[in-house]
């Protein structure tokens, strides 16, 4: 069956760019992302692979170990890092799984049927600390992801994490939070010293509690 938030993130051992990996190893006691590509050597997976490589500093601030995978065997994927590292003008730190006989792809149902017989759909999964799937996005291989926007929602996940909020639309770090229905209002004003604004009673905000 797929996976959905909230199950167990399959462990797995596989070949990589950097070596045998064992999935709950790699990632450790921090986060994951584990995004699958259709295929080595095409122009989005290209772009996508550079963004996530250039952005590797802010996914190290977070804690974020990077995992990609595609279906490609390892001699093409070592060929295609030096192309994306030239290209997009980065050096590609995150190992890149070789997945030929797909069974990252298979455990993770990167393959959709009816999208592509053979190559993976442009899978993201995000996994926590506690190795449960938190996020899951599903791109078509015609449109490549974005990777702020990615940071964006690991920033929400890791609030709501450890405070009682949610994020609301378009949030960013820094700005205020939704305090969650399950806490009275009577309570988040004890719960958050730096005040609660009222809108509607199910609608409260809160400056964000983990910044000063
Ligand atoms: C790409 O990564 O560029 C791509 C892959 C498959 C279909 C279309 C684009």
């Amino acid at each position: 069956m797929a996976l959905r938030l909230g199950d167990k993130a399959p462990n797995f051992k596989a070949q990589t760019s950097a070596g045998e990996i064992d999935f709950y190893e790699y990632l450790g006691n921090g986060w994951g992302i584990l995004f699958s590509h259709p295929a080595d050597y095409t122009p989005v997976c290209t772009t996508e692979l550079g963004k996530t490589a250039l952005l590797n500093e802010e996914f190290r601030k977070r804690n974020v170990k990077v995992l990609a995978v595609s279906v490609d065997p390892l001699d093409k994927h070592e060929g295609w890092i030096k192309d994306i590292n030239e290209t997009q003008n980065t050096n590609v730190n995150f190992p890149l799984i070789a997945d030929p006989d797909r069974t990252v792809a298979t455990l993770y149902d990167m393959i959709h049927p009816n999208a592509s017989a053979t190559a993976t759909v442009r899978s993201l999964f995000v996994i926590g600390p506690d190795k449960l799937v938190k996020l899951m996005i599903t791109y078509p291989a015609s449109t490549g992801r974005n990777f702020v926007e990615v940071l964006r929602v690991i920033d929400s996940l890791q609030l709501t994490a450890n405070h009682s909020v949610a994020t609301p639309a378009d949030w960013k770090q820094g700005e205020d939070v939704i305090v969650v229905p399950a806490v009275s209002t009577e309570d988040a004003i004890k719960k958050f010293p730096k005040g609660v604004k009222v809108v509607k009673p199910y609608l409260r905000y809160t400056p964000q509690p983990n910044i000063d």
